[in-house]
């Protein structure tokens, strides 16, 4: 789909649909949607006045034009109520007319800025939130299908003030580069294993960043498990030794300022059966999606360097697959950490922290300041939160609340765990420094605890977005399947760090 800007005012627009909105409770229709209601002589407040249109957000009414052939279809979406208006309302209006839009079989589509007239939202952000929402609501997975035509094939953003061109573009454009690269990521989610391994994930890596431009900009190294052996990641080894697939140790290093080095690391088991310690069959498919992480890592630093952002940047994809075998892990097996430190396994099923901790140890060692972790860690912040908000642990307090904060912006909600000292008697072992499970209490924390262990003097957040990777139903602009949770918010959370 092409994403484009128009000057001009919505009635003169050479499409076939046009999207204009409405405040719930309103009963005079204002702004460009009045301009609307007068061209069709007064049937959209007839549709207000009957009762039809209620300007619920979510709900909508489709004229068909009774007065000229163009445009086509007049769609007016539901923004809800001006108290509770925000980015996200913006997002959810948006994703559900471009839904309405294409079932309607409209290719060329023109939209007004939702909310940045009486709903005082500043215009730039406005128009970022529309096309984010527009292009995460359209977003398909359909490698595997045949493809429908169904489509629509352009996309206006209008605005009759030539006064708000400039403004508006920019906010278009990070506006598309953050719904694609959000989408980017629901694509490595979506992705079966057997197509993903983490051999065939460098792959597609190398082959975005060439499709992008971004050859220059990103550089890729990848270790692999030689390399992985010689700087003593031990805990990342006994998880990839497993599978026939080896693990690839995939680190992608953006300059964009001579600030600080940020570290950020995602969770990438390509897929997690458990190993040895085997997970039952119901729903392992699921766990195709263990990489969540690693996917919103790449769609972030994507993001980051297409719209140059000032920030100096070490994204780490720790590659592995989680398999039984003869050559697998057992419960009971002791091994040594990055940063020397002898781990116990007491459940090979605990794998995600073995890997994250030696990623931790080598961002550390290349000189990060601030290390963050995204990763679909455990069930247990599944049971605590749900489906709907990740967990934050951190050493710093500045972190968590910037992140709770940038999230509620982005439609991502997040909230804290505490690592309390007294968590760490659970991960003790007898006989090695760690053990990697720490029972069925606090699952989430103890998971926390243990990475401690492995950050030094770095600031470091742990983002644990286990269930949020994937949804079980749609919801206004986000379809069944791969979220990309976590692309927008770590966009900005890094492009907002300072020192
Ligand atoms: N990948 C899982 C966690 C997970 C659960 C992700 C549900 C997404 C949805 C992780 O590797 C895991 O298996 N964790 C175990 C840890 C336990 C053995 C200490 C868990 O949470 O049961
Ligand atoms: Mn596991
Ligand atoms: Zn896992």
């Amino acid at each position: 789909m092409k994403i484009g800007y128009k000057t001009q005012s919505i009635i003169d627009f050479n499409g076939d649909l046009i999207i204009v909105n409405l405040f719930e409770k309103v009963k005079v229709a204002g702004g460009a949607t009045g301009t609307v209601d007068k061209f069709l002589k007064g049937m959209i407040s007839k549709l207000i006045s009957n009762g039809e249109l209620t300007g619920k957000l979510g709900e909508y009414s489709l004229i068909h034009n009774p007065i000229s052939s163009c445009p086509a279809k007049i769609l007016i979406i539901g923004l809800g109520p001006k108290e509770k208006f925000g980015l996200d309302e913006i997002r959810k209006a948006a994703g559900t007319a471009a839904r309405v839009a294409e079932r309607s079989a409209a290719k060329k589509v023109g939209s007004i800025v939702h909310g940045a007239g009486i709903g005082g939202i500043e215009p730039a952000m406005a128009v970022q939130a529309l096309i984010e929402g527009t292009i995460l609501a359209l977003y398909e997975f359909t490698q595997y299908k045949i493809g429908k035509d169904k489509k629509i094939k352009e996309f206006f953003i209008l605005e009759s003030d030539p006064k708000k061109e400039k403004i508006l573009k920019k906010g278009l454009e990070t506006g598309i580069i953050l719904g694609r690269c959000q989408n980017i990521a629901r694509d490595l989610v979506n992705e079966p294993a057997n197509n993903l391994t983490p051999l065939i994930l460098e792959k597609r890596v190398r082959t975005l960043l060439k499709s992008m431009k971004l050859e220059d900009k990103v550089k890729i190294k990848v270790m692999g498990k030689n390399q992985m052996a010689k700087a003593k990641m031990g805990a990342l080894l006994s998880v990839a030794q497993g599978s026939n697939n080896d693990p690839a140790f995939i680190t992608l290093r953006y300059q964009g300022s001579q600030k600080h080095l940020v570290g950020l690391i995602g969770k990438t088991v390509t897929f997690d059966s458990g190993g040895i310690s085997l997970k039952s069959s119901e729903g392992m498919g699921a766990m195709k999606g263990d990489m969540a992480g690693g996917a919103a890592v790449l769609g972030t630093t994507l993001a980051l360097a297409l719209l140059d952002s000032p920030v100096n940047l070490l994204a780490i994809i720790p590659a592995v697959e989680n398999l039984p075998s003869g050559t697998a892990s057992r419960p009971g097996d002791i091994v040594r950490a990055m940063n020397g430190k002898s781990i116990e396994i007491i459940s090979t099923d605990a794998e995600g922290r073995m890997t994250i901790a030696d990623a931790i140890c080598f961002a550390e060692q290349s000189g990060a300041k601030t290390i963050i972790d995204i990763s679909t860690l455990t069930g247990a912040s599944v049971i605590a939160l749900g489906d709907v908000t990740a967990a934050l642990m951190s050493n710093s307090d500045d972190l968590i609340e910037k992140t709770k904060k940038l999230g509620e912006k982005c439609g991502e909600h997040y909230w804290p765990l505490p690592l309390f000292p007294e968590y760490n008697d659970q991960i003790k072992s007898e006989i090695a420094d760690l053990k990697n499970a720490g029972g069925r209490k606090a699952g989430a924390i103890t998971a926390g605890a243990f990475l401690q262990h492995f950050v030094n003097k770095a600031k470091w957040l742990h983002i644990d977005i286990a269930g949020k990777e994937s949804r079980d139903s749609d919801s206004l602009y986000l379809s069944k399947g791969a979220t990309g949770f976590g692309v927008r918010t770590l966009f900005h959370l890094i492009n907002d760090l300072r020192t």
